[in-house]
């Protein structure tokens, strides 16, 4: 064993402890990486022993990790992501581009995001996809922690140095069931629908975001009947009587509109934008930048069939909506 090795534990420790502080817990650990739940922690005890500090104290099944574990941890990510870098770079020596594309979305992304990544996949066979769909609070969190290559928001977050491409519009419009009173006397005002028992995204939800936000700006507050963590699960609601929403007309194309209908309302739809984003600080691996150039090449005319008509939304007069 090196010196070093002997202070900072070997790469299967860190693989390891990477994988205690993600899942949560040793069991799911040990489950992720087919080990046994000995195994995984009896080689935790070794890296701390290595290191000569506690790494985590135990809180029932929970482990809570000390300013040292998560200083190992923090070490650990960066050197699994140079060996998966190395990995790729390999790859791509040989000629092939393989590796993995780490990808996560928004909820409300995951509508178009797929077709997305069929034709890129089909371009690079090699190349598998680690896609995680999570509401904006927790994609920004993953995003905080540079888990990923490429992330996918309407708004893109304030705080670290980010480069964003926008890439696709993304109209938010008023949705009522189809026999609904208000499907009759159109156009809305904004108050017309404020007054109405209204079904919002849970917090955290970009959707919200963006819903609050402008309704904010137009001095209006809606009457909130019941918070709903789910895109689909607010269309049900909405045909099932319970209320109006406001949803991205990408969660209502292919198939969404049975049952329902847009109401046309002055000042809506919030038209926001959808941004490809990625840390500036982060390199690209090659399967990444292989991601980036599709997207400023192909992407835009991949996705012609997800680009809404917003006419098809607005009603007269319409003030314009930034
Ligand atoms: P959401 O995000 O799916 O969390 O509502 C959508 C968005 O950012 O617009």
């Amino acid at each position: 064993m090196s010196r070093l090795q002997a202070r900072v534990g070997t790469l299967r420790q860190l693989e390891i402890l990477l994988a205690v502080h993600d899942m949560g817990t040793v069991t799911a650990a040990a489950a992720a990486l087919h080990l046994t739940q000995p195994t995984v922690s009896m080689q935790l005890h070794k890296l701390a022993e290595a290191m000569g500090i506690p790494l985590y104290e135990q809180h029932g099944r929970k482990l809570r990790f000390t300013d040292a574990g998560l200083a190992a941890v923090a070490s650990a990510r960066r050197v699994m992501e140079e060996f998966e870098h190395l990995d790729m770079t390999l790859a791509d020596l040989r000629g092939l581009k393989a590796g993995t594309l780490r990808l996560s979305v928004v909820t409300t992304a995951k509508y178009f995001v797929p077709h997305l990544l069929g034709p890129f996949c089909t371009l690079y066979p090699g190349v598998d996809v680690a896609f995680h769909v999570g509401n904006r609070g927790q994609v920004i969190e993953r995003l905080e922690q540079g888990l990923d290559d490429f992330y996918v928001f309407s708004h893109v977050p304030v705080g670290p140095p980010l480069e964003a491409s926008a890439f696709l519009d993304n109209p938010l419009v008023a949705i009522a069931a189809e026999n609904h009173p208000l499907a009759r006397r159109q156009p809305l005002t904004l108050a017309d629908i404020a007054r109405e028992p209204f079904l919002m995204r849970e917090s955290g939800s970009g959707t919200r975001h963006a819903i609050e936000q402008y309704l904010g700006q137009q001095g209006q507050a809606l009457n909130v009947k019941m918070t709903v963590e789910s895109n689909e699960a607010i269309r049900h609601s909405v045909m099932a009587g319970l209320g109006i929403s406001i949803l991205s007309a990408h969660t209502l194309n292919l198939g969404g509109w049975v049952g329902l209908v847009p109401l046309k309302v002055v000042g809506l739809p919030i038209v926001t934008q959808w941004y490809l984003v990625r840390p500036s600080k982060k390199r690209l691996s090659v399967v990444a930048r292989a991601f980036q150039q599709f997207m400023e090449n192909e992407g835009r005319a991949v996705l012609a069939d997800f680009v809404e008509d917003a006419d098809r939304f607005v009603a007269t007069p319409n003030p314009g909506v930034q």
